[in-house]
């Protein structure tokens, strides 16, 4: 599987010689809640339903620095094993032309393995040698809105990908190019759908967080982060771009009788109720065990082979798995979303 892996990294940006240098690797389910501990702090249960990975000190309230994931955690489920930070998303679900509703599972990503999870990202920028700075203890941002319902305010590159066949190769070309959309696709996808959040890359240097989760953060001034654009004034600490994909496995919905008798119409929905697709974000805590995410980054580790790291076997990484905090119906077919999110 190792060619599939390089083949994969190499794929997503074919046109870049050094795209062999961003770090790429699997972090496993480690459970399916009703918490937001960066939007809804201390709220149990948080409004709608996430899908969490990273390190199993995952809770309600993890207060910045005060609750160090690194010390809290006994395990993660990333493949590297001093990495603690947790990364959660929306869940999607399937709404049946009767109106019930079934959880999207996710699948491995191109030569991963893995219980479903996202695949993480940590690139550096494409010239080969300009730094970037590791975020501090409790640093943790925001990436999309889960309120949009249209292109209009969308944060830059976050989209899907509506893939023909199972593990498709060639992946068609960097995230948020060729046929991505920012909406849900509109068509069946017999190889399941993509999703790619990527984070700003410009830090303010003081905050490790921000009212919104995101004001302490920026997107490049000018430029892109890939060519090394200049960080705005204000934001002027270039940080390493942090990206998720998450594979989601919608080949049992495949069938025309399930699927809304208007044509126009297109069947999945965010768990915040989101039907658009628009709506898609990413939450992100740090939580990396001491300098190892700056290290690595200063060898520019490639994938998931990193000798400045310590890993772990996937079999290990998805033994983390955690149990629901929040005991609720998530699975099978239900007739309506967690937290009876209204679908609007
Ligand atoms: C809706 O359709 C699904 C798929 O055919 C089925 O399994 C489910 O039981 C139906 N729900 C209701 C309430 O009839």
């Amino acid at each position: 599987m190792q060619w599939k892996s390089l083949a994969a990294a190499v794929a997503l940006l074919t046109h870049n010689a050094a795209s062999q240098s961003m770090m790429r690797f699997s972090c496993s389910q480690l459970v399916i809640e009703r918490l937001d501990p960066l939007v809804n702090p201390a709220m149990s249960p948080s409004p709608h339903l996430h899908q969490v990975v990273g390190g199993n000190s995952f809770t309600a309230n993890m207060t910045p620095v005060a609750y160090d994931p690194v010390a809290q955690s006994s395990c993660t489920t990333c493949t590297f094993s001093e990495d603690f930070s947790n990364y959660w998303t929306a869940n999607i679900y399937f709404r049946a032309r009767n109106g019930s509703l079934k959880r999207v599972p996710q699948m491995a990503n191109q030569g991963l393995t893995a219980n479903g999870g996202v695949t993480v990202y940590y690139i550096p920028p494409y010239d080969g040698k300009t730094t970037v700075t590791a975020f501090k203890p409790g640093f943790r941002m925001l990436a999309g809105d889960p309120t949009l319902r249209s292109k209009t305010n969308m944060q830059r590159q976050i989209c899907h990908r509506c893939f023909s066949t199972i593990n498709q190769v060639p992946f068609g070309g960097a995230p948020c190019t060729g046929d991505d959309t920012p909406s849900f696709p509109t068509k069946m996808c017999n190889g399941g759908i993509r999703s790619t959040i990527t984070f700003p890359t410009c830090w303010d240097g003081k905050n490790i967080d921000s009212a919104d989760h995101k004001s302490h953060v920026a997107y490049p001034s000018s430029g892109t982060f890939e060519s090394t654009g200049a960080c705005p004034s204000t934001h002027p600490v270039r940080l390493p771009q942090v990206m998720y994909e998450v594979m989601w496995d919608t080949r049992q919905f495949n069938d025309k009788a399930l699927w809304p008798e208007d044509s126009t119409k297109q069947p999945l929905v965010y768990s915040t109720g989101d039907p658009s697709g628009y709506g898609q974000h990413g939450d992100y805590m740090f939580g990396w065990k001491g300098d190892a995410l700056q290290r690595a980054l200063n060898a520019r580790c490639a994938n998931a082979q990193c000798k400045e790291l310590k890993s772990q076997s996937s079999a290990d990484a998805m033994k983390c798995a955690g149990t629901q905090v929040v005991k609720e119906a998530t699975e099978g077919w239900l007739s309506e979303l967690p937290g009876g999110m209204p679908i609007a």
